[in-house]
């Protein structure tokens, strides 16, 4: 009998509103070295071997924009799906796994807002969820981290020997994260990642490691890092030419 390659269906979050950035327009929308900062994360997906469907969840609003001017203006052909977020992003994840079909044996999801994974990062963190159910791409802190008071005063310094930044792209088999999210929309449990659903179930988690490139754009800043680790990116290519 002939194996069949697992089938990994990627969910994309990207129906927030982004209003730590200020403005209107939703931060995954906002161009970034020219192009939405969406595109940037779906083309690597498109890219990526393992994935062979994408489901991207949007702001209900702005669903016929995406289908026009995101999947049909950059050609996505593994976007299968275009569905309406949630309130939270745990709501926008779960409204996404419901599309899958029992046939999808893994699932990777990856935040819109997250231009810089890779196609190794893709491959590395679905290659660990398939030995062990569940991975996160993940990079020890590098900061020196405080406990702060309420006014501001320092309290303590948290040892950070064992502190890891979580990201994503996370990967984990189908149906153990659908089960977690039907559990925890169930039991109104809020987790500000899946790994946390996991972790919650008592599952274990393993990582692999990211990069501090794999930035979040979050602040009006992070754009400017943004275009500055394009440009960083294109320097070789313009060196050879
Ligand atoms: O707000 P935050 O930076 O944590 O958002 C992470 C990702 O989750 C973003 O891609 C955002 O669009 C998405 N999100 C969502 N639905 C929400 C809130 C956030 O899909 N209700």
């Amino acid at each position: 009998m002939v194996r069949q390659a697992p089938r990994t269906a990627a969910v994309v979050p990207a129906a927030g509103r982004g209003l730590r950035m200020g403005g209107a327009t939703p931060k995954q929308f906002l161009t970034l070295g020219g192009l939405p900062i969406l595109v940037h994360a779906l083309r690597v997906l498109e890219e990526s071997p393992a994935v062979t469907e994408i489901i991207l969840t949007v702001p209900a609003a702005d669903r016929e924009y995406c289908l026009n001017e995101i999947v049909a203006r950059y050609k996505f052909r593994k976007i299968t799906k275009v569905v309406p977020g949630g309130e939270h992003r745990q709501d926008s994840v779960r409204h996404g796994l419901a599309q899958l079909d029992q046939s999808v044996d893994m699932v990777l999801i990856h935040d819109a807002v997250r231009p810089f994974l890779t196609v190794d990062m893709v491959a590395r963190v679905i290659d660990a969820a398939a030995k062990h159910g569940a991975a996160v791409v993940a990079i020890p802190l590098r900061d020196t981290i405080k406990r702060v008071d309420a006014g501001g005063l320092i309290e303590s310094t948290v040892d950070r020997s064992h502190l890891w930044s979580a990201q994503t792209p996370q990967a984990f088999q189908r149906s153990l994260l659908q089960a977690a999210h039907r559990k925890a929309h169930l039991e109104h449990y809020q987790a500000t990642d899946d790994a946390q659903l996991m972790e919650w179930l008592g599952h274990p988690v393993t990582t692999v490691e990211g990069s501090g490139e794999n930035m979040k754009i979050t602040r009006p800043e992070d754009l400017r890092i943004g275009e500055a680790i394009l440009a960083a990116r294109e320097m070789p290519k313009k060196v050879i030419q």
